[in-house]
């Protein structure tokens, strides 16, 4: 009999009974609900709704319960539907009327949102941990290629030199404001909900702010309705995720590109390839590929979880169980994706003499010869034009930009002198973008030295 089933004239089905358990996924929060009861009970037997000395078995119990688990000498069954009925029935088994004593004042509505919100909270901290060191991957890589130069692009067009290392460092910006965003939704998970009961509070004396001191939440929910329905926070966090996962997938489209014969700009690691069954040759990245393909499971993620929510009426309504699954798949695919990242960065090879090749092509200092016409006074629209009808020029003659003579470069812009010839050198493009934030020699260092000092790298 469930323990629930008390109003029931018999068992649940068998197909019932599987088609609403939860425990073969929410087991996976038996720490997280233990330490909630043991919170729990200790308040309980503080408060004087039930005796201290049941208090203190049960505390000890849970203990033991918890020592089970972790041993693998525990059963779980679809019988007793989830993680909570579990413990508390292992705790019932054990003590009697002494553990019948646990669920005092509490639902199992504001336990799962106690659980959810204590697991997150720890799992946050992981998550945070694992993008810190993709950062210091890449921050490391860009410091030893600090000189390095390849073309930057836009519509995947080559575009003007860029430093590598400012183009990693781009990364970094991004996984440092995800990780910002994973700080707050952080600040809106660790907050109490228990003591909402099913809904409405409890006619029970309960101290809310004693487990509120014990779990180390700096503030408790404000409205017992507001605490059982909502998973906003939980939106919030898979939402910060898969912006996570969007800006890695980026990463990995253009490290493959960069892999590719056509670019042929670095390679990783043979450890962090793998191979073809068919083609002897091949030697694929397939991390940066499985990395950009979970993208898509993690957006899934959120979208479900936003469509579990969005139709249910106030307050819990079983549908909530189903936000278990994609938060824990989304936490689990990224950090999945985490555990080989940074490896596969460090062990990049860089085709530099490639790279730097790539980005001499004189069109992409086009923008520079225009940028020195207008040194030279002529107004930005105008210079933009007569560059512009040079590439023409060029590109008629079949000629590179930088092989056309003075003469003729004097033909579409009269401003034109010889110091414009030493424009063309993807090394004099760069150097000339020392201003903060630009891809310079200097900026980009100074961006490094920077990064090196906050994250206390070296
Ligand atoms: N396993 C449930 C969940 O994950 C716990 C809450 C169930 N509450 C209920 N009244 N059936 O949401």
């Amino acid at each position: 009999m469930a323990l629930w089933g008390g109003r029931f004239s018999g068992d649940a089905a068998q197909a019932v009974r599987v088609f609403t358990e939860s425990v073969s996924y929410d087991k996976r929060l038996y720490k997280h609900d233990i330490c909630g009861s043991k919170a729990h009970a200790a308040m309980l037997g503080a408060a004087g709704i039930i005796p201290k000395k049941s208090a203190d078995a049960i505390c000890r119990e849970l203990d033991r319960i918890r020592k089970r688990i972790d041993r693998g000498d525990f059963t779980f069954t679809a019988d007793l539907e989830d993680i909570h009925m579990h413990i508390e029935s292992a705790l019932i088994e054990a003590l009697g009327d002494e553990g019948a004593r646990v669920h005092t004042a509490r639902s199992r509505n504001d336990q799962i949102a106690l659980d959810i919100r204590l697991y997150l909270r720890d799992e946050i901290d992981v998550l945070a941990q694992g993008i810190r060191g993709l950062q210091k991957a890449m921050i490391l890589q860009a410091d030893a290629h600090d000189r390095t130069i390849l073309p930057g692009f836009t519509h995947l067009q080559h575009a003007q030199p860029v430093l590598f290392a400012h183009h990693f460092l781009a990364y970094v910006e991004m996984f440092e404001r995800d990780l910002g965003r994973l700080a707050d939704a952080r600040k809106r998970i660790n907050i109490l909900p228990l003591g909402s009961g099913a809904l409405a509070g409890t006619t029970l004396p309960i101290d809310r702010e004693f487990v509120r001191k014990q779990l180390k939440f700096p503030a408790m929910t404000q409205n017992s309705m507001d605490a059982v329905a909502d998973r906003d926070f939980a939106c919030e966090l898979l939402a910060a995720l898969s912006i996570f996962c969007m800006h890695i997938s980026r990463l990995s489209e253009d490290l493959i590109l960069w892999m590719s014969q056509e670019f042929s700009f670095m390679t990783f690691g043979d450890a962090f390839c793998t191979g073809s069954s068919l083609m002897p040759q091949k030697k694929n990245p397939d991390l940066a590929e499985l990395s950009r393909g979970k993208t898509g499971r993690v957006y899934g993620d959120l979208v479900s979880l936003l469509t579990i929510c969005k139709g249910l009426p106030l307050t819990y309504n079983r549908d909530l169980q189903e936000d278990k699954e994609p938060l824990f798949d989304a936490i689990d695919t990224v950090s999945g994706i985490l555990s080989v990242y940074p490896g596969m960065i460090g062990s990049m090879t860089l085709n530099e003499s490639r790279m730097l090749q790539a980005a001499s092509d004189p069109g992409l200092m086009a923008t520079d010869l225009a940028e020195a016409l207008v040194r030279k006074g002529v107004p930005f629209r105008n210079a933009h034009r007569m560059v512009g009808q040079l590439v023409r020029y060029a590109q008629d003659r079949n000629k590179p930009l930088d092989r056309l003579t003075l003469a003729e470069m004097k033909k579409v812009m009269p401003a034109a002198d010889a110091s414009m010839k030493k424009l063309f050198s993807a090394e004099h493009a760069v150097s000339g973008r020392e201003i903060p934030g630009g891809t310079g020699y200097r900026a980009v260092r100074s961006q490094l030295d920077q990064w090196k000092k906050s994250l206390k790298l070296r």
